[in-house]
């Protein structure tokens, strides 16, 4: 079982400058909420309480403002800094003592996940007592990704991060669920050539091992990129579109909380205060609260 998760919202964000000179792009609107939110409640809708957030150096302060440790949302938040960005299995040597004994998720703090099936998908994997679980999707554009090719039984295959060609257009979304040998076996990894240590390659080990599954965000979901501002435009423009027709917050925090029972009408009403006059705080107003 899965009750602690690590969200990675570090990095330069250099394709986004000059937006990211002086805000983490984590930070950055995406449509209605910064898009850290997104990735986070991916965390708590997958029924994860316990959170790590690693932020760049010097950027603690802005992240606390918006999600502070003592928060409304019924969920325990920690940080800690990345001094430069050496990589994703990183994490898990920054968390180490977040970890502890225990299994973990990753989710990285730029991806943003929607559709029907995902909470189903997400509470199938969080019972992982052993190995590793990737979470795939189809894209037309794979060789911006890390990639996996499926074999029978929907066994993977092969990994690969970022290939030239590739007959395979399942990309590695920025959502891992790993068994508590993570740490040990992220210290072994080396740099690679473009100088980070690579998620891959800590899949790669556990795949040697028959010990990696992969799971499925079928066409009936989405999964969206934010890498460059066109990719950050069309995702904002895609929430704006669902959440106007429907009336519902996608990643509303409060929300998830509440209906996971984790917090009462009490911890809401404090969250009105803390977002002010404002969209997402009238919408916290009119939620159903039976
Ligand atoms: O989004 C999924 C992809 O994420 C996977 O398909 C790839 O296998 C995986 O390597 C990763 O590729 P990216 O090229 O998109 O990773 P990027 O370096 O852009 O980092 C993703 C996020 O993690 C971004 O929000 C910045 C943050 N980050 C990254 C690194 C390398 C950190 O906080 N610290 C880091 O050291």
């Amino acid at each position: 079982m899965i009750k602690k998760g690590i969200i990675l919202a570090g990095g330069k964000g250099t394709r986004m400058s000059p937006l990211t000179k002086a805000v983490n792009k984590q930070l950055l609107p995406l449509y209605d909420k910064p898009l850290i939110f997104y990735p986070l409640s991916v965390l708590m809708l997958a029924g994860i309480k316990n959170i790590l957030i690693i932020v760049n150096k010097g950027q603690l302060n802005q992240f606390r403002k918006i999600l502070p440790e003592k928060n409304n949302l019924g969920i325990k938040i920690e940080y800690k800094e990345q001094s430069s960005p050496r990589g994703l299995p990183e994490a898990f040597l920054i968390g180490e003592k977040f970890i502890g004994k225990d299994n973990v998720a990753l989710i990285l703090g730029d991806n943003f996940f929607y559709g029907q099936s995902l909470t189903k998908t997400l509470k199938k994997n969080i019972s992982l007592s052993k190995g590793a679980r990737i979470f795939l999707h189809p894209v037309k554009n794979p060789n911006l990704y890390g990639v996996a090719t499926i074999g029978r039984n929907n066994r993977v295959k092969k990994l690969i991060e970022k290939p030239k060609k590739t007959n395979s257009n399942f990309a590695v979304t920025g959502l891992y669920f790993f068994d508590n040998k993570v740490t040990q076996l992220s210290r072994k990894l080396k740099i690679s050539k473009r100088g980070e240590l690579e998620i891959i390659d800590l899949l790669n080990f556990y795949k040697r091992k028959k010990l990696l599954k992969a799971d499925f965000i079928g066409r009936g979901g989405a999964w969206l990129d934010t890498g460059n501002i066109n990719d950050f435009y069309d995702a904002s423009n895609f929430i704006s579109t669902v959440e106007k027709r429907q009336g519902l917050k996608i990643a509303c925090l409060e929300e998830i909380s509440f209906n996971n029972k984790w917090i009462t009408k009490e911890e809401i009403d404090a969250a009105i205060k803390f977002y002010g006059k404002c969209d997402y705080a009238n919408y916290l107003k009119k939620l159903n609260y039976p």
